[in-house]
């Protein structure tokens, strides 16, 4: 698109009225914000009654900052309320997934009826290997069917899943377990992308080197072929789970049950264990789910295209739809597996309605031109939904017109792993939309945008994102370490959940994110923090002291670029600095996965630093991203940074 094209497009349309198709439907209740800010927490009680609790709360919400419970007299099983009750209510054959595979052609269908087979199943198996109330189990699957069968039956135990994203490596899965001294294992062989297997067990067998706690490893065969086996440790799911009894009876947990660990990036090169529990996450996910994307269980086919492995996998892929009792798409390949035109065919062929997907997908979805969407058949399509990043208003623009056929809402939904579900979002039969916009805080939900001092900042003006009163879906801490969560969240404004996003309120009060204003990068819509890349590279044995930026990137959101010095000399680096830069983006894979390569590495001999001794991080984002330097005064030498940028030139020169 013309950049001339792009402004006139967006001249005519800053803001798209709400949908009216939508504000007919039963699910749009233009009175949910008044109802739900009359009395938020009474709010959040009435939808409550969507879980099948088998003793429901009188209790609702008990708030000592920065602890909340919420239901907390109540008792309920997770996995009976997202699966046996609608099989109870006579909808088990409903389909619950289509599971698409990443070759064409392949698939397999589950009703809610085999939905409640197999995970009973799976929690026998998970009985007979020792898993009891309370343990940690860690997951480690590519996106099949079993990842969803396996923590719908952790946690119809009682016991808690930590899922690690397959794409870490090993080292980053074994420091996962030990942190939350996970005592199990569920992986598969490997997994298929483009057609190719990638071996997942080898990352198991490598983490479990130091993890002598792990007593069971369950491994799903997809892929086929050898893998390394270690007798008493490890079981094939297909000879443990599938001779199991199809039938489990279950037990019920209280509401504040610690349900799920989700690993994310903060500040530190630590990851940090969100851990959210039972009665309030269901609730805030399921709540937001069916407000947020209209859903319409008889007849909606929604598909969340994300990973299992991320905090959007949990909350809207498993157990905000399935308590919904909605039909899915779960899709195991990559955007292109098949071809370029592969996302458009699964939407044609299952008649999708509602598509949630990244704005980092979206982008390259675009950059492979809308040739590749017209040829299908779109017209199932009623809403789309994006999540993970900043949305930048061409992209908004093109996944309306040439995915949405300019008739579909766009609901921009920002939240976090520690928020459990969406919190700030338009509502499509009832807010407006604006292309980038995130718009008003979901009902029951209170944010602000404040200055440095903590006061609310006008419209029109900027600031940090906070959240000022608890939420059922809020996270109850990071795991083993209640000092950190407070310092963290609870510390920087005080009584005000502190997010790390910069946000805006434009004209009309309306809010748009900014992006993270803290250490953490936004890559692809993954959450890495800049310290655990440096922790990485300074790991290496070459390497004296690195800086790590996000530098922003037409695709990918931010990309990672780092400034190395190294041990050695800066003649001996230059002979073979090709090679040295490529040794070290593989260590970093290597140490956290591909998705934390840097796109970039520069060799410095020095970098910049304050007086006091402090790498001027701000300035490198500066240099990384082109732009004229400002203040550098408060440097120790401040010829250092245009040496740096001068390296800079001389590289993007070369990859020319
Ligand atoms: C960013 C993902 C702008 C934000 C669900 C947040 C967004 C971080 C949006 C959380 C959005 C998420 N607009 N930015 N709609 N949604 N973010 O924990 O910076 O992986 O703090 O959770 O993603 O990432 P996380």
């Amino acid at each position: 698109m013309t950049e001339a094209k792009l402004e006139a497009w967006l001249e005519e349309t800053r803001s798209f009225a709400p949908s009216a198709e939508f504000s007919k439907q039963a699910n749009a209740q233009p009175s949910i914000y008044a109802d739900a800010a009359a009395d938020p927490v009474a709010w959040w009680r009435t939808q409550a009654d969507r879980l099948a609790w088998t003793t429901a709360p009188t209790k609702s919400l008990e708030w000592d900052l920065p602890n909340a419970k919420w239901f907390s007299d109540g008792m309920l099983n997770a996995s009976y309320t997202c699966v046996d009750r609608h099989v109870e209510a006579g909808n088990g054959d409903k389909v619950a997934y289509h599971w698409v595979a990443d070759a064409e052609g392949e698939g397999r269908t589950i009703t809610y009826g085999e939905l409640q087979k197999l995970v009973a199943q799976a929690a026998n198996a998970l009985t007979e290997l020792g898993v009891k109330e309370g343990d940690r189990v860690a997951v480690y699957m590519p996106m099949i069917p079993e990842a969803v069968v396996a923590m719908l039956a952790v946690v119809r135990l009682g016991a808690i899943h930590s899922v690690v994203f397959a794409g870490f490596s090993a080292e980053a899965l074994s420091s996962r377990i030990l942190d939350s001294d996970c005592q199990f294992v569920v992986t598969a062989d490997g997994a298929f992308r483009r057609g190719t297997p990638s071996p997942l067990k080898p990352a198991v067998d490598e983490a479990l080197e130091s993890c002598p706690n792990v007593k069971a490893v369950l491994v799903v065969r997809r892929t086929g072929g050898e893998v390394k086996w270690n007798e008493g440790r490890d079981y094939w799911w297909h000879d443990v789970v599938e001779r199991q009894s199809d039938e489990h009876t279950c037990k019920s947990f209280p509401s504040e049950q610690t349900m799920f660990i989700m690993y994310t990036s903060g500040t530190t090169a630590k990851p940090k264990g969100i851990y959210h529990t039972t009665g309030g996450y269901l609730t805030h996910v399921s709540a937001t789910h069916e407000y947020i994307f209209d859903v319409k269980p008889e007849t909606d086919v929604c598909w969340t295209a994300a990973d299992i492995g991320w905090i959007t996998g949990h909350s809207y892929i498993v157990y905000g739809p399935l308590i919904n009792g909605v039909t899915q798409v779960m899709y195991e390949g990559l955007p292109d597996s098949g071809g370029k035109d592969r996302w458009w065919k699964i939407i044609a062929e299952n008649k999708v309605t509602i598509l949630y997907t990244a704005p980092t997908t979206i982008r390259t979805l675009m950059k492979w031109g809308h040739e590749w969407p017209q040829g299908h058949d779109l017209s199932s399509l009623r809403l789309l939904g994006t999540v993970g990043e900043p949305i930048n208003p061409e992209a908004w623009m093109w996944y309306r017109e040439y995915i949405g056929g300019g008739k579909c809402p766009i609901v921009d939904t920002w939240w976090q792993t520690e928020t459990g579900g969406i919190l700030i979002t338009p509502l499509p039969g009832i807010t407006a939309t604006k292309p980038g916009a995130a718009m008003t805080p979901f009902p029951g939900i209170d944010a602000d945008i404040v200055d440095n001092d903590g006061n609310s900042v006008g419209n029109g003006e900027g600031g940090y994102l906070v959240i000022t009163a608890p939420w059922p879906g809020m996270t109850r801490g990071i795991y083993g370490d209640p000092e950190r969560f407070k310092e963290t969240y609870w510390s920087r404004f005080p009584g005000k959940y502190f997010a790390g996003d910069g946000a805006k309120r434009d004209d009309d009060g309306d809010i748009w994110l900014l992006g993270r204003i803290d250490d953490v990068m936004n890559i692809s819509g993954h959450r890495l923090s800049t310290t655990e890349v440096e922790h990485a590279l300074v790991g290496h044995p070459s390497v004296a002291e690195a800086a790590v930026v996000g530098a922003s990137d037409e695709t990918t959101g931010q990309a990672i670029v780092a400034f190395v010095t190294l041990k050695m000399s800066a003649e001996d680096a230059s002979e073979d600095q090709v090679i040295v830069i490529e040794e070290l983006r593989n260590h970093v894979a290597k140490v956290i996965g591909p998705i934390a390569k840097p796109r970039q590495i520069i060799l410095t001999p020095e970098l910049p630093k304050t007086r006091s001794g402090k790498i001027m991080r701000r300035l490198l984002r500066d240099v990384a991203e082109n732009r004229s330097l400002g203040d550098v005064t408060t440097l120790m030498d401040p010829t250092v940074v245009n040496m740096i940028a001068g390296l800079m030139d001389s590289d993007a020169d070369s990859e020319e």
